[in-house]
């Protein structure tokens, strides 16, 4: 009898991370592999899934504009309560740490139905920050029967935490799998840039920069599209309206930055390795841009991704006016400074993790 591993997805960065585990796992004869997409984000979400051509077996909708985070919760464990009791999974995986991943981990121990923790063990230790998601994991992670840690200080902290080091493995982040997978297939960027002008690459979506924050992060691109003619500004906008409005406000006269929808992953890629830095406060881009060799600014105060930045390849500048306009000029003008930060590692992945995690399973299952 096949196993009935039931994969969940709910916002953009899950489904790139999620797609190659669930690409290998279909591969194998023992797993009956289903999909739910609880749509936490439906545009972006679609994007992924087609590009990677998977498709849910269950799809939630349960997007709505601007929808409160209680909300959210709510309408998640009331239909995953559902999908659980008509599914009988033998397993649920989910990765990272979105509403949908610790409402599923929750449903999941309500159903008593083991649940598999991608990217497991991610801490700030600031439960505020990043908010929600570090309050998200924490939960999850206590919820996990398997958790797969990307890195060895992942691992650690779930140690620290009281896991058993028997129920943990260090596999990598699959977020280099998908990159891998992507990069190698060099896509067009679509979007008309000038070819003789480094491009600066911003994106930036944290709740936690809300308001001020994220105003003051604005004004330093527009200092810095001010005082750097020869530099383009590339900007795909998050399309949460807490961001979008004001970054169509602040930034939209400036002639030098472009300001554009999310850009669907294969592009978004390109545009990674045609920049000459990043600017952002993504965890993603955290980690797949030091494997491109390309310099990260992070918009944030802390992070739980420490290792590209004990390398020297990712820097936290916060939402800080003047560190990011500060930090920025270094790099524009600095060759040194610049080639010191793009130096092309990966402390992320290999490209291998979700090898490593079917494995796991298949020792389990198969
Ligand atoms: C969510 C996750 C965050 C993750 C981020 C990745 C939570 C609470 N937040 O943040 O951890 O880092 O995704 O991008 O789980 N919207 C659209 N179209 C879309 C997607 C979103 O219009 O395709 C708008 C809607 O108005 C929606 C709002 O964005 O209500 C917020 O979406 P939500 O998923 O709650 O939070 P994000 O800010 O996207
Ligand atoms: N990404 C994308 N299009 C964009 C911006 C980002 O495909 O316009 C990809 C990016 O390469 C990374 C992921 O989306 O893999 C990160 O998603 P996001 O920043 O929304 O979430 P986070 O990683 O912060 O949770």
């Amino acid at each position: 009898m096949k196993k009935k591993i039931l994969c969940v997805v709910g916002t953009r960065p899950e489904a790139i991370k999620m797609a190659p585990v669930i690409l290998a796992l279909k591969a194998e004869p023992w797993a009956n592999v289903r999909l739910l997409a609880t749509a936490q984000h439906r545009h972006m979400l679609d994007q992924v899934l087609d590009f990677f051509d998977i498709e849910p077996d269950i799809d939630l909708n349960i997007m709505r504009p601007n929808q409160a985070l209680t909300t959210l919760t709510a309408r998640l464990l009331l239909e995953l309560d559902l999908v659980l009791e008509a599914e009988k999974p033998d397993i649920v995986l989910a990765q990272g740490d979105t509403t949908t991943v610790m409402a599923a981990a929750l449903a999941c121990f309500y159903h008593h139905i083991p649940f598999g923790h991608i990217e497991a063990g991610l801490r700030t230790g600031d439960l505020q920050s990043p908010f929600p998601e570090e309050a998200n994991r924490v939960i999850a992670g206590r919820l996990a029967r398997w958790h797969f840690a990307p890195t060895e200080s992942s691992r650690e902290n779930l140690l620290r935490e009281g896991i058993s080091d028997s129920n943990i493995t260090v596999t990598g982040n699959t977020v280099i799998d998908a990159l891998l997978m992507t990069a190698a297939k060099d896509c067009a960027l679509g979007i008309d840039l000038d070819s003789d002008k480094r491009l600066i690459l911003v994106t930036s979506h944290r709740r936690e920069n809300f308001g001020t924050p994220f105003r003051n992060i604005c004004r330093a691109l527009q200092a810095l599209a001010e005082r750097n003619p020869n530099v383009q500004f590339l900007y795909p906008v998050h399309p949460n309206p807490n961001v979008k409005d004001v970054a169509y406000e602040l930034l939209g006269p400036f002639p030098n930055i472009h300001l554009c929808a999310p850009l669907e992953y294969a592009p978004f890629v390109t545009a990674m390795k045609r920049s000459y830095l990043i600017i952002s406060d993504s965890g993603g881009v955290q980690e797949e841009a030091p494997a491109l060799g390309k310099p990260v600014l992070v918009l944030r105060d802390e992070t739980e991704r420490p290792e590209a930045v004990d390398q020297g390849v990712v820097k936290l500048v916060g939402a800080n006016f003047e560190r990011i306009l500060a930090e920025t000029q270094r790099l524009l003008d600095d060759a040194a400074a610049y080639r010191a930060m793009a130096r092309g590692v990966s402390p992320y992945g290999d490209g291998r993790a979700s090898e490593r995690i079917v494995r796991v399973l298949r020792e389990h299952f198969g």
